[in-house]
């Protein structure tokens, strides 16, 4: 069977990120892996997890386990419109999507606003999931570089102008404000306002996307952009998936309530509903407070892993080597010396049972060959220091090498 024949013209969109493929090399269980962004599993609270299943099995069994409505659990849905309301952002229960993980909604969103061609704002670098649920639909990826304050919306101001000269449609900005994948930037204050007003000036939605917020090592939070928005043009996505666990699959869209019906309408087709078991377990383990403590513990937890990976990069990695420091969330964005291929320093890794995720993967354009992604979630504390002392070896190798040539010929 040729299934290219048939195939949908979107489809040939649709491939896997060779990140992704790359994983089957990087999550082998001999290897230290700094690549995959999965939260913890040795955090997961097994036991709590165990008595909430047990009562909502014997209490609520029969609803728990059946078809619910597509827009989710009321209660669940009304314990999250109280908490977005408590974080500033004024929502009833009507303003609350439930959804199989915020990746649903991203590829929600892209399915009701996407027509092939559609630009589509996306930080760079940017999330691999983000990246993909857009093109799958054939927007066409407008990448907007970041500095230590987050998306340069100068130079994206300079876009917009452009694009509108063109004729051109800018739909949404897929943005992650809080402690970016892969970077870890947070997005600066002045501008999370500066992208308000551009959205509002060229008329396009602000997609914004928080799974790491409340995984806050220092610093006071920053409003959310959705906390800001007077015209209801930003779309808000939550997830238990990094502060409860990832595998029920529960995440959320807050956004205005017509929006809201035609999401549900376009989940429907997809899911007919999100997990009902899940939900029952994501909303007794939130409202019932237990979620609190938790993602206490999560904190100290990650912040000491975060700790260990910044000493040691800053131990074992030669000078010219540079990365950011995140203040949350689960990843450290690292720039290699120009002349250096982070491809070769992570097949140098793999080699030596260490891997990282190199950078590439993360732009739409082929850049950053020389950037790579560290998350510091899932490595213990041994493995983190051995894992970057190996690096750190291959790093100065390569320098050696490349440093090399360039004396001969001078
Ligand atoms: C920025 C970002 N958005 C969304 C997701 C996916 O989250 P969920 O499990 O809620 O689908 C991830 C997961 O790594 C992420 O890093």
């Amino acid at each position: 069977m040729k299934f290219e024949q048939l195939y949908a013209k979107r489809a040939s969109c649709m491939k896997t990120s060779e990140i992704r493929e790359f994983f089957q090399l990087t999550e082998q269980p001999d290897v230290i892996s700094f690549a995959g962004g999965f939260p913890s599993a040795e955090y997961f609270p097994l036991a709590q997890i165990n008595a909430v299943l047990q009562d909502v099995i014997a209490r609520e069994g029969r609803t728990a386990l059946q078809y619910g409505p597509t827009e989710g659990n009321w209660e669940l849905r009304r314990y999250l419109a109280e908490k977005m309301s408590r974080e500033g952002m004024p929502a009833e229960v009507e303003n609350i999507l439930i959804t199989n993980g915020s990746q649903q909604g991203m590829d929600l969103i892209s399915k009701v606003f996407i027509n092939p061609g559609d630009v589509v704002i996306v930080e760079e670098p940017g999330y691999v999931g983000g990246l993909g649920a857009v093109y799958n639909y054939e927007a066409e990826r407008l990448p907007i570089p970041l500095d230590h304050e987050g998306l340069r919306t100068d130079l994206l101001a300079n876009r917009l102008r452009k694009l509108k000269r063109e004729g051109r449609r800018v739909k949404f900005a897929y943005l992650v404000p809080n402690f970016q994948n892969p970077s870890g930037i947070c997005m600066s204050l002045a501008r999370r306002e500066q992208m308000l007003q551009l959205a509002s000036e060229y008329n396009f939605i602000i997609l914004e996307d928080n799974p790491y917020g409340e995984i806050r090592y220092e610093g006071e939070p920053l409003p959310s952009i959705k906390s800001m928005d007077t015209e209801g043009r930003v779309v808000y996505l939550g997830s238990f998936s990094k502060t409860f666990i990832p595998g029920i699959r529960i995440g959320w869209i807050l956004a205005d309530k017509e929006l809201i019906r035609k999401l549900t309408c376009a989940k429907g087709a997809t899911d007919l509903c999100t997990n009902s078991l899940g939900q029952r377990m994501a909303y007794h383990f939130a409202a019932g407070r237990m979620i609190d403590a938790h993602l206490a513990t999560l904190i100290s937890r990650y912040r000491e892993k975060r700790d260990l990976m910044l000493a040691c990069m800053e131990k074992y990695f030669p000078a010219g080597v540079t990365w950011t420091y995140p203040c949350g969330g689960f990843f450290i964005w690292v720039t290699f010396p120009e002349e250096l291929n982070a491809r070769q320093i992570l097949l140098k890794g793999i080699e030596r049972k260490v891997a990282f995720v190199d950078g590439a993967g993360f732009y739409v354009n082929g850049k950053g060959k020389n950037t790579g992604r560290f998350s510091f979630s899932e490595a213990g504390p041994e493995q983190i220091e051995k894992g970057i002392a190996i690096l750190g070896e291959i790093i100065r190798g390569e320098l050696a090498a490349a440093g090399g040539p360039k004396t001969k010929s001078a």
